[in-house]
């Protein structure tokens, strides 16, 4: 496998500068917030990796399901000898192996791009997929839609990206039609993309997989405080911290706090300034955005696409729904 870093110059310097703005901005805020995106530090993405095999969790296994019935639909809609399959954000490559071994059973020869900001996740993928005649793969370090340039520079090829796992679902209203509209920008007229959106269901399933037994979602949350002990010299005691996960009918989403067990202050090193925490004071920390069919086709017309189908799990917990760019 090839691995090719897109304008990655200073990125170490750069990722924890921004990070250190990011949780000042966070943490000054009325009330407070850290953004999602701090989760996935190696830890983190370990640590989700245990969530997404957990019982209580159902999205993954559902969409596991999704995949394994659709994956030899895929080259008959798609109907051609050579795709750019690429995939926005690395998990270990169970998923997208799937929608591959479809394309290549059809005979259609498969360029693989997994993006991902991390050069780690490359190496996770490296071991659960392997080129052969019909499949080569080009890991791209980078950001998203870098990415994504970086490649329709390069080949002219019909494209079909997977944005799994209900990813989008950290966005909100306003920030999914942004990351939509610009994913649009960086494909051609008649290209695809997959996207695995979770669906609005029963609240106590829902709970049940944001809260899990073994507590693992309770460990991701906190690990999002260890970063920041680690990497700014912040002294949280995480004995001091609660997670909460609780459903928001209202907006349709799941959010996830972290509650201040007792009034404290917390020094951060590097920002050169402590937080004060009031008793039972929250910092948010995730939205998870549960849909249905009617706001996915809203959305798709919205930014600039047109809905080839919904494909469910056997439950219809999850969807991953396949769009057409219309230029
Ligand atoms: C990685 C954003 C899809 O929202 O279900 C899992 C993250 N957070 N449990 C999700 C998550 C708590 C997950 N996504």
């Amino acid at each position: 496998m090839k691995v090719t870093i897109v304008n990655q110059e200073k990125k170490t310097d750069d990722a924890l500068e921004q990070f250190s703005i990011d949780v000042l901005t966070g943490l000054c805020s009325k009330p407070k917030n850290l953004p999602a995106k701090y989760f996935y530090d190696d830890e983190g993405s370990k640590i989700f990796q245990k969530i997404t095999q957990h019982e209580d969790y159902y999205p993954t296994r559902s969409e596991f399901n999704i995949l394994s019935k659709i994956a030899d639909t895929l080259p008959e809609l798609l109907k051609e000898d050579e795709i750019d399959i690429i995939e926005l954000g690395v998990g270990d490559g169970h998923k997208s192996k799937l929608v591959i071994d479809g394309f290549t059973r059809a005979k259609t020869k498969v360029n693989f791009y997994p993006i991902d900001i991390s050069r780690e996740a490359m190496n996770l993928l490296n071991t659960n997929i392997q080129e052969n005649e019909l499949l080569s793969i080009e890991g791209i370090v980078s950001e998203y839609f870098q990415g994504l340039t970086h490649i329709r520079e390069n080949s002219t090829n019909k494209k079909l990206v997977l944005f799994l796992g209900s990813n989008i679902g950290n966005f909100n209203n306003v920030q999914v039609q942004g990351f939509l509209r610009r994913l649009w920008l960086c494909l051609n007229n008649d290209d695809y993309i997959l996207i695995g959106f979770d669906l609005k269901k029963d609240i106590n399933k829902l709970l049940t997989a944001y809260n899990d037994s073994a507590g693992h979602t309770t460990n991701f949350n906190l690990n999002l405080l260890t970063r920041i002990n680690r990497e700014l010299g912040g002294n949280f005691d995480l004995s001091k911290f609660q997670h909460f996960g609780t459903y928001n009918p209202s907006l349709g989403a799941m959010l996830s706090y972290l509650l201040s067990l007792e009034a404290q202050d917390v020094e951060i090193k590097s920002l050169e300034r402590s937080f004060h925490f009031k008793p039972y004071e929250a910092i948010h920390l995730e939205y998870s955005f549960k849909y249905i069919e009617s706001d996915i086709e809203f959305l798709s017309g919205h930014t600039g696409f047109e809905v080839i189908d919904h494909f469910y799990d056997d439950n219809k917990y999850f969807t991953d729904s396949l769009w057409k760019t219309k230029k």
